[in-house]
């Protein structure tokens, strides 16, 4: 196997050069052009009007995306896990009752954030590779009685994702509050915030809105909202005179206080953090170049671009993880075959093909490979290139294949459609 350098650079100072890759992993993927152009654009102050513009163009942005209403709808600086974590320590008090039904690796994340916030977490569990029907959901909820389901929408690391109306209108029924984790599918596949009852929800910029990682765009409703103001708190050195604090007890964090953040995302622009002004630029375009695609149409190309990698890893004789019913069209999850070394396979798609494809953690660990078409990724010649670059590793490996089949029947999934 031939390797290519990964570092052209010379000793630490030297110039970066990082080496070209098509990323078909489950995340961070390659991102859009324009979008790493928008970063370039020249930094503004953050009280700017014209950067104060920007930021309420985004809002906007991204609120039809969410497809909500909510006024609350803005970035939260730091990857995905920023926006899961503002959203959970602001909304869970000490000693509430948090139901978390775990479905894969991030559902454990979720119980894990939930517990530093002070939550008393309780679980119930499904094995990877399938996900919970409503009625278990409700189950959950008559025996625990939480004010709060924390719930992952896709879950990467096991490729499936959990259908929310449903559990959205149950929440609503036991008035339940409903936190959703999109980070995986915000963009790639249809969300409803409002229709279904989600009362926040937040997401990642690398992923299905082709962008780096970074900023972690959220949105949540009035009933938050009077979670965050009941719990209001302002910085000493920035307080109005005659300034009282809520009621209720202070959120457990600084930077991740939504309460904090709505002031200073609001018209007041009360200072809290300085604003990460190039991810916010990316954030703005991350979300135009969806939108000017329009919501449906990114729907419907990641689910053809998922049906032909399938039809294509199907014909090549692999097997398909989890309950395909409910795959996510952004990233697929694939048996490694036995007598295969999962990882020998990758290392030689990074290294002879400059392509990256992931592979599991926990049960699914050396077990299932992840193929992620997302976003800017999300396209014919990706999978095409995907789909060879395997066949041939897979053969370089000592497996037996019917070699072409799977290009044949990519391409013939894309003809049909066209
Ligand atoms: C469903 C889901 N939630 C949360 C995360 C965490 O995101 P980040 O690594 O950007 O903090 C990921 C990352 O892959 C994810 O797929």
């Amino acid at each position: 196997m031939t390797k290519r350098p990964t570092k052209l650079a010379s000793g630490p100072t030297g110039e970066l050069n990082p080496p070209p890759r098509l990323i078909m992993g489950p995340g961070p993927l390659n991102a859009d052009p324009r979008v790493l152009r928008s970063m370039s654009l020249p930094l503004l102050g953050q009280f700017d009007p014209a950067f104060l513009s920007i930021m309420a163009d985004t809002q906007a942005i991204y609120r039809e995306i969410f497809e909500t209403r909510n006024a609350q709808t803005f970035l939260i600086d730091g990857t995905a896990r920023a926006g899961i974590e503002a959203c959970l320590v602001s909304m869970i008090e000490p000693g509430d009752k948090v139901l978390v039904p775990v479905f894969g690796r991030f559902g454990h994340l979720l119980c894990e954030i939930a517990e530093r916030a002070g939550g008393e977490v309780v679980t119930i569990e499904t094995e990877w590779g399938r996900v919970f029907p409503p009625s278990e959901i409700e189950a959950a909820i008559k025996q625990h009685r939480p004010k709060l389901i924390a719930i992952v929408h896709g879950d990467t690391s096991t490729t499936l994702a959990q259908p929310l109306e449903a559990i959205g209108a149950l929440c609503r029924e036991h008035e339940v509050l409903l936190y959703a984790d999109a980070t995986a599918s915000l963009g790639g596949s249809e969300i409803k915030t409002d229709a279904w009852h989600i009362d926040a929800m937040s997401s990642g910029l690398q992923k299905c809105l082709s962008g780096p990682p970074g900023v972690a765009p959220v949105t949540f409703n009035e009933r938050v909202v009077r979670i965050a103001r009941r719990r209001h708190h302002i910085e000493k050195g920035v307080a109005p005179a005659g300034y009282a604090a809520g009621p209720g007890p202070r959120v457990g964090s600084n930077y991740f206080d939504l309460g904090m953040l709505m002031d200073y995302w609001g018209e007041g622009h009360l200072n809290h953090h300085t604003e990460s002004t190039s991810m916010v630029y990316a954030a703005h375009e991350c979300g135009r170049i969806l939108l000017q695609e329009g919501l449906g149409a990114a729907f419907a190309r990641h689910a053809l671009v998922s049906k032909a990698l399938t039809a294509g890893l199907t014909a090549m004789g692999l097997k398909l993880f989890g309950e395909q019913a409910y795959k996510m069209p952004n990233v697929t999850g694939v048996m490694v075959p036995d007598g295969i070394s999962g990882d020998s396979v990758r290392a030689m798609l990074l290294g002879d093909f400059g392509i990256e494809i992931g592979t599991s953690f926990g049960p699914l660990a050396g077990r299932v490979w992840r193929i992620g078409t997302m976003g800017y990724t999300a396209r014919k010649e990706n999978v095409l290139i995907c789909l060879c670059a395997l066949e041939a590793a897979l053969l370089q490996h000592k497996l037996k294949l019917p070699a072409g089949a799977a290009v044949a029947a990519a391409l013939g999934v894309f003809a049909e459609a066209a």
